[in-house]
């Protein structure tokens, strides 16, 4: 149970915030800060998801002579909006927005106590009324945060609905078994896509997510374009331009594919959605067809360059994780858990850059991956990487 439960508040700092927030150390269970059971929603934690927000935006938001509209669907204790304020160059229009009022009033004194109140619009609506007043052109922003507690699922439709033509949304997900496919039927009735249990579980559910994002975005002609994705801690966040017309969203949608997993060598295949419509596919009887999922590259690593340059006064945290995010390579789907193979092998465990080098030395792409210290993303086919793993001593 909650334990010491107070009201009393206490002032923090993030960035260049100072936030009024519920003394954190006031809802704990068994030890741990639980932000849930806060009666404001604010997470220390997820500091670096936002860190890298600022990145983002520090880098897309270019400063023109247009009005710049930014939005976010649950602000919590305002802590996104106040930090583009104060730490991105562009001053965008700033219009937030939660369902619950406590936290509404607290951004209100947030905004206040950091001296940007002024023109930021606040309201107090379920996240599809705010997503949907948003709809006219004129009304829409260039970009805007969707950062539930759980699944973003029920909110992404309006929310791509009130973002214009070549802008952002930013999605958090922090319903990560089910995106990881550790249920598979609330991967399913969630997010539409057919999950099993995967080597590479937590990129798994980054593509998933995206899938999902370009099926419902497909349904209104909108096509998206992911350019950064990726999972740390307990969520899955997902940058993605938004591109209006038809054209855009069958360019999204021939962007997905399958997996064919085989399940009793733990290996996979991946197939295009072009080819499954072309019927040029082969499965045979080990295998389970698992999907959709995005198949192409989700990270586009010029723009984490540049989010990297823009990340001066950010956490070390992010920083650290931006760098990863910027070798990864997204264009290969999966990657090979070390540790499984040194299981089903009976062997130690291998040294991760020489073997690196030697599936290298073979002729094939080998790197490290930011979801699994122990993983190796490589296009060698897993049979042969088996045959490389034994031999290495
Ligand atoms: C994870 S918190 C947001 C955290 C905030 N974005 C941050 O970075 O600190 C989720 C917020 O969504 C709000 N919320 C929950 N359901 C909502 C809904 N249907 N519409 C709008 N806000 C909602 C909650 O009150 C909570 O403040």
């Amino acid at each position: 149970m909650n334990e010491g439960k107070t009201n009393s508040y206490e002032v923090i700092t993030e960035g260049k915030a100072k936030l009024l927030v519920y003394k954190l150390e006031s809802y704990k269970v068994k030890g741990s800060y639980v932000p849930a059971l806060t009666p404001v929603f604010y997470n220390p934690i997820m500091r670096s998801n936002r860190d890298i927000m600022i990145a983002f935006l520090r880098t897309t938001l270019q400063r023109t002579t247009k009005e710049l509209k930014y939005g976010e669907t649950m602000t919590g204790v305002g802590v996104r909006c106040i930090r583009v304020l104060l730490e991105t160059n562009t001053k965008p229009i700033c219009e937030i927005n939660d369902v619950n009022r406590e936290a509404i009033k607290l951004a209100e004194k947030n905004l206040d106590i950091n001296g940007v109140r002024d023109g930021v619009k606040t309201s107090c609506v379920d996240a599809r009324v705010f997503s949907l007043m948003h709809l006219a052109p004129k009304n829409r922003f260039d970009y805007l945060d969707l950062d539930p507690f759980g699944s973003p699922a029920e909110f992404i439709e309006s929310a791509l609905l009130s973002v214009k033509h070549g802008g952002y949304v930013g999605i958090t997900a922090t319903d990560t078994a089910t995106l990881f496919g550790n249920n598979p039927t609330k991967t399913l009735l969630k997010y539409g896509v057919i999950a099993d249990r995967l080597q590479f579980n937590k990129e798994f559910g980054v593509r998933a997510l995206i899938a999902s994002i370009v099926l419902t975005a497909s349904k209104q002609e909108i096509g998206i374009r992911p350019v950064l994705a990726y999972s740390e801690k307990h969520y899955v966040r997902v940058y993605a331009k938004v591109l209006r017309g038809k054209k855009y969203a069958k360019e999204s949608m021939l962007n997905l594919g399958f997996i064919l997993h085989n399940v009793q060598e733990n290996s996979w295949k991946t197939i295009r959605m072009e080819d499954v419509i072309r019927n040029n596919w082969e499965k045979d009887r080990n295998h389970k067809v698992i999907g959709p999922i995005w198949t192409s590259e989700y990270i586009d690593n010029e723009l984490v360059k540049k989010m990297y340059i823009n990340s001066f006064e950010l956490s070390q945290e992010s920083v650290e994780m931006i760098l990863k995010i910027m070798n990864e390579k997204s264009g290969i789907v999966g990657y090979y858990d070390t540790d499984l193979t040194s299981k089903l092998l009976n062997v130690s465990s291998r040294k991760i850059q020489k073997l690196v080098d030697k599936i290298k030395e073979r002729g094939y792409v080998a790197t490290r991956t930011l979801y699994n210290p122990k993983g190796i993303k490589t296009d060698m086919p897993y049979y042969e990487f088996i045959k490389v793993y034994s031999e290495l001593s």
